[in-house]
């Protein structure tokens, strides 16, 4: 992956952005331990390449996390509790799945604690970040990757609206799916924002 390069006139860390159940905003220290239980779940990581052993997990949750550009953290509005991890990042040209041979598209990821799936939550965080991302960047559109036998990442891309482009091909020892979607302003992304 490469760093995510902000146009000058977009902040980071952005102002947090409020959902109806979520904020949604950069790392702060007090993230850790979340963010150490999601790298290191065997439910959490099944299609991202299995858990993290705890001292890559560490490693990977004292560092520059949060503090790179597009890198959010989700938290539940009323408990504060830690929901999940957010990113956007560009795809590097020498990965399989494009939609340009130059690469470096912009590139969604997301992955939420298992205490928190199936309430709607991923759909109205990754929305807030796409807003973002539409007012925030250059970019008239977004990737993502998904192992193809990952349904739950699939259902969430469709409901976000994200077209799968067809393209299939094999990384980390598995098939996956590219699918893209529209930031520009044609298609709606205040409606995703809607809880279920
Ligand atoms: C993928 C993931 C983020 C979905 O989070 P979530 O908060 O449960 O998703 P939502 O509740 O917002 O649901 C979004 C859609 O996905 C569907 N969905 C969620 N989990 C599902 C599952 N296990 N099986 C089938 N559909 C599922 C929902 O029904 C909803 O679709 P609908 O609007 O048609 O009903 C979560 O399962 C996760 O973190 N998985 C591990 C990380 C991962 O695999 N990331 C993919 C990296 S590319």
């Amino acid at each position: 992956m490469a760093a995510l390069e902000l146009p000058a006139a977009a902040a980071w860390p952005p102002q947090p952005l409020m959902t109806e159940r979520l904020i949604v905003r950069a790392a702060q220290a007090s993230d850790r331990a979340g963010c150490i239980d999601l790298l290191t779940s065997r439910q959490a990581r099944r299609f991202l390449g299995g858990p993290l052993p705890l001292a890559e997990a560490e490693k990977a949750c004292a560092g520059p996390y949060g503090r790179s550009p597009g890198s959010f953290v989700v938290s539940a509005a009323e408990s504060g509790d830690f929901v999940g991890m957010i990113g956007l990042d560009r795809r590097d040209a020498g990965r399989p799945g494009h939609l340009a041979p130059d690469g470096l598209e912009l590139e969604l990821s997301y992955v939420l604690s298992p205490a928190h799936w199936r309430m709607g939550y991923a759909a109205e965080a990754v929305a807030a970040v796409l807003q973002w991302a539409a007012q925030a960047l250059p970019d008239p559109q977004v990737v993502a990757c998904t192992q193809t036998a990952n349904t739950a990442s699939a259902a969430l891309l469709r409901r976000l609206r994200f077209d799968d482009t067809g393209q299939r091909f094999l990384e980390f020892d598995a098939e996956q799916s590219l699918w893209v979607r529209s930031l520009l302003p044609g298609r709606s992304l205040t409606a995703l924002t809607l809880s279920p």
